[in-house]
């Protein structure tokens, strides 16, 4: 506690720079900026109250300060152990106009390099306001903070204590057991927590599939807006946000030259493509590996070699998953790789890779070479190189996407953000995409940012093709 703000961040002499970052990233986040222009009259998030789980950056600090000009009160978090940058979490709690002896900016709970206690612990402490009160509504990404409630909601109506036995994770159990003790000291309780919930919207895919399943067996507590399914946000930050962070992540993990290098390319989705024009773009010979017989065509039609891991992983320089998906590198592939292969992740969760079966491998020994950077020594004295320890490689060794393209995606945060507090009539218990209307707007203040000239449609065009002169320009149907 300091001056009346709550937090925890490593270190908040920090901020300085981070502001410094904050500043030159604002200029390059033109969907925000024009967002606070449009609402600095009306203030139409005024009264609400904003947690947010989403990797602690300088591109979400401009959110958080987005989120506070439309009138909201907010309080932050990571959903990842290793992705805040520690400056960005600091100038965040001081503010524009606070110091660090006199922060005067939100609460944040995020440092880079948590236990997996700490991450919990730190969600926690981002859902739960003073006086026990819960938030208005979530910003999530990957879909940690809505688990959170809807578990301990669960746990709470059951009225028993988690437990591994009864099928628990003990990690999940010994927090949730933690969780109530914390709660009934302050007198919250977490299913008034959830009712006072108007949403959620989500950020990336593992988080959205996490919410229509819960939609479709009926368990959502509150509506949910799928914000990664934009089309300025997947077919934009998933793509060509990958595009420019994962080698990123890659060169400042390793420095290794990535050009005549064979990759493969796990997963062929939004990510998967930009994943693998960033390595062919460094001069890398690309293989793809797919289970969807539409996605491998597309990456043939793209000129990658199509091929089943199994097959391809002892030629692989560097491997990188993209799934969204569990045990794609298993542990009986990390042990035929080349000496020295580069392994990482950039999906949203650390199982796609079996970091756990490889600890257990008789023999095994891991040299910790810099943060976020393992060598794994084989029995027979072959090593890998495991970047961020399996989770998202682009957050994990390098800053995460850019802040041009994350303005695409945060603009749909903050117009979701809006309408779950202003028009929370019209949602229900399932799962929205906002409009295309919405996704136009956002899609034309980036092109004007970028000097592009957009043609406008005569009314005899307009009328020819059967679309409004002003758009939505392609039916719900049409995939881009
Ligand atoms: P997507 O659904 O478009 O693509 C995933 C692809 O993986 C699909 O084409 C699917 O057929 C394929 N796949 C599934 N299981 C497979 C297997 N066993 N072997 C090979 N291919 C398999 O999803 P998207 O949008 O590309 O996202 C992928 C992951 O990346 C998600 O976890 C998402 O949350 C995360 N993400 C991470 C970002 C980052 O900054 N690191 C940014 C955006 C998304």
């Amino acid at each position: 506690h300091l001056n009346g703000l709550d937090f925890a961040v490593a270190d908040l002499s920090l901020a300085e720079f981070g502001r410094h970052e904050i500043r030159l990233a604002e200029h390059e986040m033109p969907g925000l900026m024009e967002l606070r222009r449009e609402y600095a009259e009306t203030r139409p998030l005024q009264g609400a109250r904003i947690s947010g789980s989403l990797h602690m950056t300088v591109q979400t600090a401009v959110l958080i300060e987005t989120l506070v000009a439309l009138g909201a009160e907010v309080r932050w978090a990571s959903c990842n152990i290793f992705s805040t940058q520690d400056h960005a979490a600091a100038a965040a709690v001081v503010g524009p106009d606070g110091t660090p002896e006199a922060p005067r900016g939100v609460p944040v709970f995020a440092w880079k390099g948590e236990s997996l206690p700490e991450y919990w612990w730190c969600t926690e402490r981002m859902l739960l306001w003073p006086g026990g009160q819960g938030p208005t509504a979530i910003v999530d990404d990957g879909g940690d903070a809505t688990l959170l409630v809807h578990k301990a909601v669960e746990f709470e109506k059951a009225g028993r204590v988690p437990d591994p036995v009864a099928g628990d994770s003990e990690e999940w159990a010994a927090f949730l057991g933690q969780l109530r003790a914390s709660l009934s000291a302050e007198g919250a309780n977490w299913s008034g927590v959830a009712s006072e919930i108007l949403g959620v919207s989500e950020e990336t895919t593992t988080g959205v599939h996490r919410l229509y399943h819960l939609a479709n067996t009926g368990e959502l507590l509150f509506p949910a807006i799928n914000v990664n399914d934009s089309v300025t946000k997947s077919k934009f930050d998933n793509r060509y946000g990958i595009r420019h962070s994962l080698v990123d992540g890659i060169n400042r993990g390793t420095d290794v030259l990535i050009g005549g290098k064979v990759a493969v390319v796990c997963g062929y989705g939004d990510v998967g493509k930009g994943a693998a024009e960033s390595l062919r773009g460094q001069g890398a010979r690309v293989i793809v590996t797919e289970i969807d017989p539409i996605c491998a065509l597309q990456a043939q039609m793209d000129g990658y070699e199509v091929a089943t891991l199994d097959s391809v992983v002892g030629r692989a320089d560097i491997v990188i998953t993209t799934t969204g998906n569990k045990d794609v590198v298993r542990v009986e592939h990390m042990s035929r790789m080349k000496h020295q292969t580069i392994l990482a992740n950039i999906g949203h969760f650390d199982n796609e890779l079996d970091m756990a079966g490889l600890a257990r491998l008789p023999g095994i020994r891991r040299a910790n070479v810099k943060p976020q950077v393992d060598e794994w020594v084989f029995a027979d004295g072959h090593s890998i190189i495991v970047l961020a320890e399996g989770r998202l490689v682009n957050l994990g060794n390098a800053t995460g996407h850019p802040s041009f393209v994350m303005s695409c995606s945060f603009a749909n945060q903050v117009i979701a953000q809006v309408e779950l507090y202003s028009a929370r009539e019209r949602y229900e218990r399932q799962v929205y995409r906002l409009p295309k209307e919405l996704d136009e707007k956002v899609a034309r203040i980036h092109v004007r940012a970028l000097g592009g000239e957009l043609t406008e449609l005569t009314d005899d065009q307009a009328e020819y093709i059967g679309v409004p002169v002003r758009g939505p320009y392609k039916p719900e149907h049409y995939r881009y």
